[in-house]
């Protein structure tokens, strides 16, 4: 079985936009979570969406408004923090779906709504290899690390960064498998599934992202989204 895993939990916070989270602004007449989720309906055999529990009824009745009832998409309360909201669905999906340890998440934020036909092909394509595969794209930028925000402590070398994107795609078993290891410290600070992937000695690999896959974080990405949204 293939999911997809469309994760709505946040806030917004950066948005800025106190009345309404991120995912339910509209692009291209529609919420921002239902033009990204429909993107992976041709792909997957089902799709939950882990979203903010305080707009759960909100974003079921758009559930329904936007897809059919018989369609396999199910809205479920996310969690505190976007890793407990990835485990918030994979647990949905071993005791409603009856996955198996093997089935395969397609994860992927609410509020990037611009995910290619290809970048989902690609990260199913590229599964077999690895135990988990991002989406990403070179760096074009000098990254600097700074453990203190103000003095910089090295520069690495450009040409080995890359910018870490979504679909980031794993086997519900082997996340099961991590996230129950966890110490309360490590879940608070372990902000990506593939780091955790990583710190557990993992195969990560990278599939080719792009710079129009933008995640809405500020207010200003919302109108770029627009822009790209035209010419889509
Ligand atoms: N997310 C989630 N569950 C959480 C927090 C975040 O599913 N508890 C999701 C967001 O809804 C978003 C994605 O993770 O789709 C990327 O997170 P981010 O851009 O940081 O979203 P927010 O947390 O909503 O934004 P902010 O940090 O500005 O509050």
């Amino acid at each position: 079985m293939i999911l997809a895993g469309i994760v709505a939990g946040g806030t917004g916070s950066r948005m800025g936009n106190s009345e309404l989270p991120k995912q339910f602004l509209e692009l291209a007449d529609k919420p921002v979570w239902i033009y990204t989720t429909e993107k992976f309906v041709p792909y997957t055999d089902f799709i939950i969406i882990g979203m903010n529990p305080d707009w759960l009824e909100y974003a079921q009745a758009q559930r329904q408004k936007y897809f059919p009832d018989s369609a396999p998409i199910a809205v479920i309360a996310g969690g505190s923090d976007r890793n407990e909201t990835v485990g918030n669905m994979i647990a949905f999906a071993q005791q409603n779906l009856h996955c198996q340890n093997n089935d395969i998440i397609l994860t992927h934020d609410a509020v990037r709504p611009f995910v290619t036909e290809k970048m989902i092909r690609d990260s199913l394509s590229l599964i077999e290899q690895c135990d988990i595969c991002t989406t990403a794209i070179p760096a074009t930028d000098t990254i600097a690390v700074s453990h203190d925000g103000s003095c910089a402590d090295s520069f690495p070398d450009r040409s080995e960064m890359f910018l870490v994107q979504t679909p980031q795609t794993f086997r519900i078993g082997d996340f099961s498998r991590i996230y129950d290891t966890l110490s309360d410290d490590e879940k608070k600070s372990a902000t990506d599934v593939c780091r955790l992937f990583q710190s557990r000695g993992k195969k990560v690999m990278l599939t080719q992202g792009s710079p129009s896959n933008i995640k809405l974080t500020y207010p200003q990405d919302y109108q770029t989204a627009q822009l790209i949204a035209k010419s889509f």
